[in-house]
C-alpha cells in the first residue's frame, strides 16, 4: 500500500479549491517554465489524483500519460475521467520501474520526485524520465524546495477564502518538534501538511540535497540542469497584498526545474 492511499481524498481536497499559493505561484512557475504544450505529448509521473494532467490536457496538449504508485490517488483521478472524459492514460506502477511507455515531448512531474529516499531511488527516477523523453526534450517539473531553512515549512492549504492571518509558519501549529535536527541525505522532512476541518494530514517526503539530485540528473544522461525559483505573479500581490506573501518570498518552499536530454 502506497502512503498515499489512506489519505488520497484528503489530499484531493487539499489540491480543490484552488489555493493562493496554487493560483499565483505554483502554476505560474510551473507554466512559465512549460510554455506552449499544444499538441505536445506528456508523461506525467507521480500525477496523483490528476490535477496536472487534466490541465495540460484542457491547455491542449496531446497524449498524455499519467503515472502513480498509489491506487487510491489513480482512483480518484479515473473517477474524475469518467466524468469528464479527456483521453487521459493513467497507469499504477511505481516511477522507478516504469520502463518505457512512449517516446513523449515533455515527462513531468509535481511534487513527486521528493518521495525518493535515496539518491539509487532518485536515480531510478531520472532514468525513467530519460528513456521516456524524445531526444532533445525536456523534464519539466516542481518540487518541494528541500533546501529551504526548516523554519521556512510554511501551513500552503490558504484557500481563497480563508483570511490571511491563517497563512502561518509551521511552528505556529505545533510542528516544530517533527523537524528538529540537521538535514541529512534521506532525513524525512514533514513537508506537506494539511488542515483539513478537524483533521491535520501530514506527508513525509526526504531531503536530499540539490547536488544529490544534479548528479542524478547527470548520471541519468541529461545534458543542462536548470533550476528555477518561483515566480509570484502581480495578480496575487493584487489581490491579497504583500504582507500575506512575504513568507512565500523569504521561503520559497518550492523550485522548477528543467534538464534537457
Ligand atoms: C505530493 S503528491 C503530488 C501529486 C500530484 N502530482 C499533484 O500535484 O497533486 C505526490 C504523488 O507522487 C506519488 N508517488 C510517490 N512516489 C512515487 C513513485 N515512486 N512512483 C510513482 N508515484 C509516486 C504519490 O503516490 C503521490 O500521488
Amino acid at each position: 500500500m502506497s502512503v498515499y492511499d489512506p489519505i488520497a481524498k484528503q489530499y484531493q481536497e487539499s489540491r480543490h479549491p484552488n489555493t493562493a499559493f496554487a493560483l499565483y505561484i505554483e502554476e505560474p512557475t510551473y507554466f512559465n517554465m512549460l510554455g506552449d504544450i499544444t499538441g505536445k505529448s506528456i508523461l506525467d509521473l507521480g500525477c496523483g489524483e490528476g490535477i496536472y494532467a487534466r490541465n495540460f490536457k484542457k491547455k491542449g496538449a496531446g497524449r498524455v500519460v499519467a503515472v502513480d504508485i498509489s491506487e487510491g490517488m489513480l482512483t480518484l483521478a479515473k473517477e474524475q475521467e469518467a466524468k469528464e472524459p479527456l483521453g487521459i492514460e493513467y497507469i499504477l506502477s511505481d516511477m522507478q520501474e516504469l520502463g518505457q511507455v512512449g517516446s513523449f515531448d515533455v515527462v513531468t512531474a509535481a511534487y513527486s520526485l521528493n518521495h525518493a529516499q535515496t539518491k539509487e531511488q532518485l536515480l531510478a527516477m531520472c532514468r525513467t524520465i530519460y528513456d521516456n523523453l524524445k531526444p532533445e526534450c525536456r523534464f519539466v517539473a516542481i518540487n518541494n524546495n528541500l533546501d529551504r531553512a526548516p523554519e521556512s515549512l510554511i501551513y500552503i492549504n490558504n484557500n481563497l477564502d480563508r483570511p490571511p492571518e491563517s497563512y502561518r509558519f509551521l511552528e505556529e501549529y505545533g510542528y516544530e518538534e517533527s523537524i528538529s535536527g540537521s538535514k541529512e541525505e534521506g532525513k524525512p522532512l514533514p513537508s506537506l501538511i494539511y488542515q483539513l476541518e478537524d483533521k491535520t494530514v501530514v506527508i513525509e517526503d526526504y531531503y536530499l540535497s540539490k547536488a544529490t539530485y544534479e548528479w542524478a540528473f547527470l548520471e541519468a544522461g541529461f545534458k543542462e540542469i536548470r533550476w528555477h525559483e518561483q515566480t509570484l505573479l502581480e495578480a496575487g500581490i493584487r489581490e491579497f497584498g504583500e504582507e500575506f506573501w512575504q513568507d512565500y518570498v523569504k521561503y520559497p518552499n518550492m523550485v522548477g526545474i528543467e534538464c534537457w536530454k
